[in-house]
């Protein structure tokens, strides 16, 4: 949507995969300074989202949401304060329906101007929208409302879409939205990881700069997946142009965790300027490419494996977009080596495991 924002896809944490329900001022204050001190800010995650659970029950006596006292008894506004105050943004969450999917704090539908305004006051840059209660009025009616009101907040604000793919989304969104769900929510699994990605990659056309294709949030660090998995998690969500929202505990990773989710050069493939959602362009029994066109005629490749046992993938030119013969220097974005090639680049990919590469035409 044209509010100037998400020109790239969206950096940043949200609760919701590790936390649900479980959040709480502090431990948003404590995300934002591990957010820091991390080096992930540095990296280019700039968003501290809270999701379901952060509001009272019910709204006040003037139609008003307010902050759950037990959690966020000093406000919404003094977080927002606290995190801006690390050079970071904060996100919060409502949903286009009566209550929100938890049934513990209420929804934006009929609230949509007061909600968006007290958002704006309290200095929030980013909301989430679901999608539970919503009286069966189609989300092409609802969503829009929102968008609106807060076009017309006084502040920019990120508007991400929690739809869940519904009614064909990306043919509708990306004049309403920053981002859209294209799938039902994740699970830290390989099957669902892979499942959300074949999903959204049928979109692909219709993100860009302003408006991106969401397949869900990161489960990198959350312990349900395999070290290769969370990587091709992580490289297959960056070449897809997905937004890129850490789902784990920044403030207690491990090593492993925190080298795939700061990987600068597999992120710049995601921030990329252009802004081209990488697409599977051939996939053989369980062995896939995808790629995408990046700036600069550059093209960025993922080698994918998803079979159960090791195998060479080979992606030749012509497949990426490139003249035979063409030299390029292949940069391979998890080892931090670049090599000459010629033709085809052809590797052997452990099972579940990815490699990808910066093709950069000599
Ligand atoms: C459904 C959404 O798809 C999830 O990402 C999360 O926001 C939950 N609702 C919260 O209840």
């Amino acid at each position: 949507v044209a509010n100037g924002i998400g020109l790239t896809p969206q950096m940043g944490w949200n609760s919701w995969n590790h936390f649900q329900c479980n959040i709480n001022e502090q431990m948003i204050r404590e995300t934002a300074d591990a957010m820091v001190s991390t080096g992930l800010a540095a990296a280019g995650y700039k968003y501290v989202n809270l999701d379901d659970c952060w509001a009272e029950l019910n709204r006040d006596s003037q139609g008003n949401m307010v902050p759950k006292r037990s959690t966020f008894p000093s406000g919404i506004k003094a977080l927002a304060d606290y995190v801006h105050s690390k050079g970071l943004k904060l996100g919060i969450y409502s949903d286009a329906g009566v209550r929100t999917c938890s049934n513990l704090m209420p929804g934006s539908l009929g609230h949509e101007e007061q909600d968006a305004k007290t958002f704006a006051s309290w200095g929030i840059d980013y909301l989430k929208y679901d999608n539970c209660f919503n009286n069966n009025v189609t989300a092409r009616q609802r969503y829009p409302i929102m968008s609106k009101a807060l076009q017309n907040c006084g502040r920019p604000i990120f508007f991400s879409l929690c739809e869940w793919g519904q009614e064909d989304v990306a043919t509708w969104a990306p004049g309403i939205a920053n981002s859209w769900r294209t799938t039902g929510d994740i699970v830290d699994n390989w099957n669902s990881m892979s499942s959300l990605a074949d999903q959204n990659n049928q979109w692909a056309s219709y993100a860009g700069p302003g408006g991106w294709n969401d397949p869900d949030m990161l489960e990198v660090g959350n312990g349900g997946m395999s070290v290769e998995e969370y990587r091709s998690h992580f490289s297959i969500w960056a070449i897809a142009k997905a937004p890129l929202l850490i789902g784990c505990d920044i403030r207690a990773m491990n090593n492993a965790t925190h080298a795939i989710l700061s990987n600068k050069e597999v992120i710049a493939v995601n921030q990329d300027k252009l802004g081209i959602q990488g697409k599977k362009i051939k996939s053989n029994a369980n062995l896939e490419i995808w790629a995408g066109k990046l700036s600069k005629n550059r093209i960025a490749v993922v080698l994918w494996n998803r079979g159960a046992s090791t195998a060479w993938i080979t992606a030749y030119w012509p497949e990426l977009g490139l003249a035979p013969y063409t030299e390029v220097n292949a940069r391979d974005l998890w080892r931090h080596q670049t090599y000459k090639v010629k033709g085809k680049i052809y590797r052997k990919v452990k099972p579940h495991d990815c490699k990808m590469y910066v093709l950069s035409p000599v």
